[in-house]
């Protein structure tokens, strides 16, 4: 089977889905999702979207704000773009029927999270990606241009290598013509031409052995981009959130939402004390990077499994209703949060690189565009504030649907690409061989490239990880496809990216923070 579109789209979070609505008066659309449509990060995020919607909030204090926590490493152009455009994008979700909690008075109820100077998040309860994803899903699925195919994998995408051309990194003109795709029943593979490909495939978490992310996270398009030979930059900059609960054995974690913290919940060590102020004078609700290795040092020092959240002070009748899942969650496992601490611990949340692009999500790839987590704007530096990821998505969406729009047409499809033609011929003798390198390479990310990094961990972490390569490519060349070989091998490139930029960067900026070039004032601002 082979597909002809105008517009392929590899994801189908709130990126992937808002440009296919966004693009598909045009032509048509072809959505891959490796799961089902819904099994996003999307639909996890709790918290909400950040956008300056009223005073006494402006567009000067989002922008400092973002600047501040990106760490001296954010494209103050971008952020002013993104911060901006935020309002109109906001009021067309609203418009396509996504609801927002509201006041008595009828006026958006605001939220603050961490780094924010104001409220100015705008959330659904503590699930306000579902409810983003639950109308995308819905306007997607009704729309007669859009084709959704769901539970297949994108193995990688097409460009003149195919088509036996030399590549190099440095090529200038490298083409994007689709992708090959795996159907996991029966391990077909076929091939979708496309005028233009988008990829919204999210982040990597799993790469992390404790993370609040979906299993579909596996750094997908970040790697099909790095072997097609595109730019990647700034993947040493891998977000934990300081908060997902702590309950050994759950995957993924549960997050338990900054806003949280920004309705009056403090941070305590396990003897119950107040700790953040000791790291930054925002307490509490200090920028993520700073929450979250505070909350590392103090279990190191301490040797404690975990820190808590005390909400116990606040009304619990507000509390119940504004936090109702987490409530639910956490009842459910003997916690009542109006009147017990809730035990947390960091988790893998959000990587803030991966595949460069320009201000409408044109990657370095021609025809190629990439746009949601797993592409890099300028918008988040070294440390994305909370709440600018939904709005750094249908921002980019916007923009890269408008470029694409126009553009489609003048791409025509390439007729000469090749079938698949890796042939390998046997399954994998064992599939221990795939989990257990699956679980070393979440050993090594946890043990030697997580909150706190030195020389000589990422010294050993690249060269077990460089084992592990080998391994699977062997096992790649010679096997029928599965969905979680490519996993692995995706989630190996993304390793080695996250280590060799690590490695580059020779100081301790926002996220990356290394022993060996600590900062003269730990929690410092930059
Ligand atoms: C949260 O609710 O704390 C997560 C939101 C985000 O990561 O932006």
């Amino acid at each position: 089977m082979n597909i002809k579109t105008d517009f392929l789209v590899i994801g189908s979070g709130i990126a992937g889905l808002t440009y296919a609505l966004k693009v598909a008066g045009s032509g048509k659309v072809c959505i891959v999702a490796k799961s089902t449509l819904d099994e996003t990060n999307t639909k996890c995020a709790q918290g909400g979207i950040a956008a300056v919607m009223r005073q006494p909030d402006n567009f000067e204090k989002h922008v400092e704000d973002t600047m501040d926590c990106g760490a001296g490493f954010c494209d103050e152009k971008i952020v002013r773009m993104v911060v901006r455009e935020a309002p109109e994008r906001i009021k067309e979700l609203i418009e396509w029927g996504v609801e927002f909690d509201r006041n008595k008075n009828g006026e958006l109820d605001l939220t603050k999270e961490g780094g924010h100077s104001e409220k100015r998040v705008l959330h659904h309860k503590d699930n306000t990606g579902e409810e983003i994803q639950r109308v995308l899903m819905e306007k997607a699925r009704n729309h007669p241009n859009i084709e959704i195919i769901e539970n297949h994998f994108a193995i990688d995408i097409i460009t003149q290598h195919h088509l036996g051309e030399k590549v190099k990194r440095s090529h200038k003109d490298i083409e994007c013509y689709g992708a090959y795709v795996l159907n996991p029943e029966g391990s077909k593979i076929f091939t979708i031409l496309a005028r233009t490909t988008l990829l919204a495939t999210g982040g990597i978490g799993n790469l992390y052995h404790t993370t609040t992310n979906p299993p579909i996270a596996t750094g997908d398009g970040i790697a099909m981009v790095y072997r097609a030979k595109g730019t990647i930059e700034n993947m040493e900059f891998v977000q934990f959130h300081p908060t997902s609960l702590y309950n050994p054995g759950e995957r993924p974690s549960f997050l338990i939402t900054e806003a949280l913290r920004g309705f009056g919940a403090v941070l305590r060590t396990m003897d119950g004390k107040e700790f953040m102020e000791n790291y930054d004078k925002r307490g509490s609700l200090a920028p993520r990077d700073i929450t979250a290795r505070a909350i590392d040092q103090e279990m190191k020092t301490r040797g404690d499994d975990h820190v808590f959240i005390d909400a116990t002070h606040l009304d619990g009748d507000k509390l119940k209703k504004k936090f109702p899942n987490i409530y639910k969650k956490c009842i459910n496992l003997g916690i009542d949060i109006t009147k017990d601490m809730i035990p947390v611990i960091p988790a893998a949340h959000y990587i803030c690189g991966g595949i460069k692009v320009n201000e409408n999500g044109r990657t370095s790839i021609n025809r190629l565009y990439a746009i949601g987590e797993n592409s890099s704007t300028g918008l988040h530096g070294a440390n994305r504030m909370a709440s600018n990821s939904l709005m750094e998505a249908v921002v980019f969406a916007h923009r890269s649907a408008a470029e694409t729009k126009n553009l489609f047409k003048s791409y025509n499809f390439n007729d000469k690409i090749p079938q698949w033609n890796i042939k390998g011929t046997d399954y994998p003798e064992e599939m221990v061989l795939i989990t257990q390198n699956y679980k070393e390479v979440q050993q090594i990310m946890s043990n030697y490239v997580g909150i706190v990094r030195s020389n000589l961990r990422l010294k050993r972490a690249l060269e077990r990880l460089k084992i592990i390569y080998r391994e699977t490519e062997e096992l790649y060349k010679k096997s029928i496809l599965t969905v979680n070989l490519c996993e692995l091998r995706n989630m190996i490139n993304v390793g080695y990216l996250i280590i060799k930029m690590a490695q580059k960067l020779r100081e301790s900026r926002g996220l990356h923070y290394t022993l060996d070039y600590p900062e003269k004032n730990y929690g410092s601002e930059f």
